[in-house]
């Protein structure tokens, strides 16, 4: 879809519909609105009076023009209270405002600016809410489906209408910051949509190495051998149930002024193109989900690709292990043991818990490498979505400061996370008898014992683990998250280099 601004008065635009807003308890609207309403003969006032639309977050009025403008429609879309009005209310008042559009056949639509009036945001701030929300909520995963009636149904144009020339520029950054972090963001979801047998390890390199390429950052994966070499055990002892080959993928972006003095941001995203649990197989229902299981992979991939779009001053390295998890009689059993490239052993309890193992070689890859903060992302245990569900993602930290700078970055973000802790006590449940660990820890407390034992393989570098489990597909559309992958963590990772952005090494 097309997004652009243009110096024109909302009333004169010409193509299929308009969007106007209002917020909560508004008895009279003003501005935009009160000026659709006169044209419309006071058609959205009286619905007020009605208290047949009461300007509730998502509470959408749709009226037909008859002619008094050149639209056929006007939406009116509910922020809800204005005191709580913030960019993610603008963002995903934005994206359910136009996928009922489409919905209702508009092709061509013209918008005002959310939230940059009455609702106090800065301009670029919020024309690229606007842009973040319409992209990302009109995001479709159709490539596999004979186009239907309603899959013909396209908005492919969004005019941002604005009367003052002097906001014009401001605008139109905002407009192009949300279309980069929008398509970071689609860029995850497509591979998490994909299914297992077209999205393999190999797959998900080349799609890595595609976009490294046209973004002029370095690319390179580990093959089998290479692992063989580093001595990658519990990674090989993962990937030795499938016939594709496993996969470390590995992106570089430099973007520091400074050479290598300022901090390097290693961000590793757990890259199982499918988990079947392997030897310790999961129960089939539900299990075809389980083709999501490299999110934390994508949005790493994502995040890079945002951030080498956004330019930003910092240097970045996105690490994705990519493997599948299959039972074969080549597969890993349950009571093996594997040894790490930290050279630490793990007793392979259950073959499902196959997360914690790609990501221990991975870890102790990246701190090799030289990264100076690490974030990882993996959708790595149940236990985090019984714990919180499919709202907030679980974050877990060995550094406050680290975990307070993601914790900004997902605030501005809208992409929620809650910490859990990470105490002494909890290691003792992965102690093994044969081995320096075991991979399970029990039913107690199994995203902390899993976060427990990667805490094992990033030695004192500063470290947040992201359990995106129950965040990184939606069960049905939300807001700017229709139903499917979300892209979770691909925003937070953008803004959280941001911060990064001309900080000096600590
Ligand atoms: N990929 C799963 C975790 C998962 C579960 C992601 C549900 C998304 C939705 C992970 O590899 C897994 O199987 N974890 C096991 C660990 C257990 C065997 C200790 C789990 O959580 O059941
Ligand atoms: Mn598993
Ligand atoms: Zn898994």
């Amino acid at each position: 879809m097309e997004v652009k601004v243009k110096v024109q008065d909302l009333l004169s635009y010409e193509g299929d519909a308009l969007v106007v807003n209002l917020f909560e308890g508004v008895k009279q609207p003003g501005g935009a609105t009160g000026a659709a309403d006169k044209a419309l003969a006071g058609a959205i006032s009286a619905a007020i009076r009605r208290q047949e639309f009461r300007g509730k977050l998502h509470e959408r009025l749709l009226l037909y023009t008859f002619g008094r403008l050149p639209v056929l429609q006007v939406l009116v879309i509910g922020l809800g209270k204005q005191e709580e009005c913030g960019v993610d209310r603008i963002r995903s008042a934005s994206a359910e405002a136009l996928r009922h559009l489409r919905q209702a056949g508009a092709r061509r639509v013209g918008s005002i600016v959310h939230g940059a009036g009455a609702g106090g945001i800065e301009a670029s701030q919020a024309s690229r809410a606007v842009t973040e929300g319409a992209l990302l909520g009109l995001y479709r995963f159709g490539k596999y489906r004979r186009a239907s009636e309603d899959g013909e149904r396209a908005l492919t144009q969004l005019t941002l209408l604005e009367r003052d020339r002097s906001k014009i520029s401001s605008l139109e950054e905002g407009v192009r910051v949300g279309r980069i972090l929008a398509e970071a963001t689609i860029f995850a979801r497509d591979m998490v949509n994909e299914p297992a047998n077209a999205l393999t390890p190999s797959e998900l390199a080349a799609r890595a190495k595609k976009m490294a390429s046209g973004l002029g950052l370095t690319f390179k994966t580990l093959e089998r051998a290479d692992m063989k070499r580093l001595g990658m055990g519990a990674l090989l002892g993962v990937a030795q149930g499938s016939e594709h080959p496993p996969k470390l993928i590995v992106v570089s972006y430099r973007g520091a002024k400074g050479k290598g003095k300022g901090p390097r941001l290693g961000l590793v995203g757990k890259g199982i193109t499918f988990d079947s649990g392997g030897i310790s197989i999961k129960p089939s229902e539900g299990m075809e989900s389980m083709k999501g299981d490299m999110a934390g992979g994508a949005a790493v991939l994502g995040a890079i690709k945002g951030i080498a779009e956004l330019r930003l001053p910092v240097d970045v390295t996105a690490i994705v292990p990519a493997t599948e998890n299959l039972p074969s009689g080549t597969a890993q059993r349950p009571g093996d043991i594997v040894k790490t490239m930290s050279g630490k052993t793990i007793e392979v309890i259950n073959t499902d818990a196959e997360g914690r193992l790609i990501l221990a070689d991975a870890l102790s890859y990246a701190c090799d490498v030289g990264v100076t903060h690490l974030v990882d992302v993996a959708t790595l245990t149940g236990a985090c979505v019984v714990a919180l569900g499919s709202v907030r993602t679980g974050a877990f930290a060995n550094d406050r400061e680290l975990m307070r700078r993601v914790q900004e970055a997902s605030e501005a973000s809208g992409e929620k996370l809650w910490e859990l802790p990470l105490d002494d006590e909890y290691g003792e449940q992965i102690k093994s008898d044969y081995a320096d660990m075991k991979n399970v820890g029990g039913r107690k407390a199994g995203a902390i014992t899993a976060a427990k034992l990667l805490a094992n393989f990033v030695g004192k570098t500063p470290w947040v683990h992201l359990d995106i489990a129950g965040t990184s597909q939606a069960e049905k559309d939300h807001g700017y998250c229709p139903k499917g992958a979300t892209g979770a963590m691909v925003r937070t990772l953008v803004a959280l280099a941001t911060g990064f952005a001309g900080s000096k090494r600590k």
